[in-house]
């Protein structure tokens, strides 16, 4: 029997709860294909502070190195919120295992169903079938992880700074990937950058233009800056497919579309890293796009499709298991359909809970 072997991390808020759904799903997909699930809970985020004095200690590491891919819930929440910025889970904890692990390609399916138009802010005329795109975001590069520094002038004033860097290797790397999902999708590529100001835009466009112009002709590449795209997104986010960006256009970028798409409660990410795994496919983290939602953490009514949704780009990227994808994307969009919903999308529906949400998709598989 194959097993997939895997870290779980759960996290804070309602990452435990809907972690426990999301891998129940998964093994009610993966059984019947003759799969064993193989997976270790750690640590991280504020309940690692807590336990452990580190929001990313070095067992959870350990564990997650062990494997060959990360689920991964949330992290942060009200509790953790006086420590210093540099010390919140949120930044302690996902900034450094991005680097640690290089995962340096974050897809977010931007993905509204046409049932569930209502969720969006925008008019329903304006997406009448829904959106269904897709943001490829550089990770481990660009001003989060280039020089930063804080100091004291001569006269007392203070000067801060943070520096955006980019190779050119970098950014063929994230090509690649974004090039991989256009040809699976409808074959549009739309490059964000702001190369009327920044020199690493020029840098990114200049080779967004030559590489691709050599490696995927057929692809139909646009350009965009970055004002302009967040301006698009909010009138017509189906006139893009996929979007690349660099690390923080995209922090900002996915962040409106997850809004236009309606509810944080059904998207699901993928971070893909540099390094293969046993079986050949990337090392990745698989988590949701929402957070740890501490309004309602607890109470057993907080949305799971997303983590079970990210569960099932981790066996699609990590295990080259697409069909075993798609039957559960199938099921959470049937679940959906037929009007099991939870709170944040049930629009005068009765809402249900996060264990029946779950049954409900398992149900369908
Ligand atoms: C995200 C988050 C993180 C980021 C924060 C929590 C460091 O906003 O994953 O988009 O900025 O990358
Ligand atoms: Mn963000």
């Amino acid at each position: 029997m194959q097993t997939l072997k895997f870290a779980v991390l759960p996290g804070d808020g309602i990452g435990p709860e809907v972690m426990k759904v999301a891998l129940e799903v998964l093994e009610a997909a993966t059984e019947p294909a003759g799969l064993a699930l193989d997976f270790e809970e750690a640590d991280v985020g504020g309940i690692a502070i807590d336990k452990q004095g580190s929001a990313l200690p070095e067992s959870t590491i350990g564990v997650c190195e062990k494997s060959d891919a990360i689920l991964f819930g949330s992290v942060g929440g009200p509790k953790w919120e006086s420590l210093p910025p540099a010390e919140q889970p949120e930044r302690a904890a996902l900034l450094p295992i991005r680097k640690h692990f290089s995962l340096f390609a974050n897809l977010r399916p931007g993905l509204l169903y046409k049932e569930l138009t209502d969720a969006s802010p925008l008019k329903t005329e304006r997406i009448p079938e829904g959106i269904d795109i897709v943001c490829v975001r550089e990770l481990t590069g660009g001003i989060y992880f280039g020089p930063k520094e804080t100091h004291t002038l001569d006269d007392g004033d203070v000067v801060a700074s943070d520096t955006m860097v980019y190779k050119r290797s970098e950014i063929e790397r994230i090509l690649d990937v974004a090039i991989a999902s256009a040809k699976s999708r409808s074959g549009k590529i739309c490059s964000v950058d702001k190369a009327n100001v920044l020199t690493t835009s020029v840098l990114w466009r200049k080779t967004a233009t030559e590489y691709i112009a050599k490696n995927a002709p057929e692809l139909e590449l646009s350009h965009l800056y970055v004002d302009n795209a967040a301006m698009q997104m909010a009138r017509d986010p189906n006139q893009f497919d996929v979007l690349v960006t660099e690390n923080m256009f995209g922090d900002i970028l996915s962040d409106e579309m997850g809004i236009v798409c309606g509810s944080l409660g059904m998207l699901s990410s993928a971070s893909l890293g540099t390094q293969n795994n046993q079986h050949g496919h990337p090392f990745g983290l698989y988590e949701p796009s929402g957070g740890t939602a501490p309004d309602i953490a607890g109470q057993r009514i907080a949305n799971p499709c997303a983590q079970i949704l990210s569960a099932a780009l981790m066996l699609r990227y990590s295990f080259g298991l697409n069909d075993i994808a798609e039957k559960i994307e199938s099921a959470v969009k049937q679940a959906v359909m037929d009007g099991h919903r939870t709170g944040d999308i049930a629009f005068g529906t009765d809402p249900i809970g996060t264990d029946a949400m779950a049954q409900a998709i398992k149900a369908r598989i």
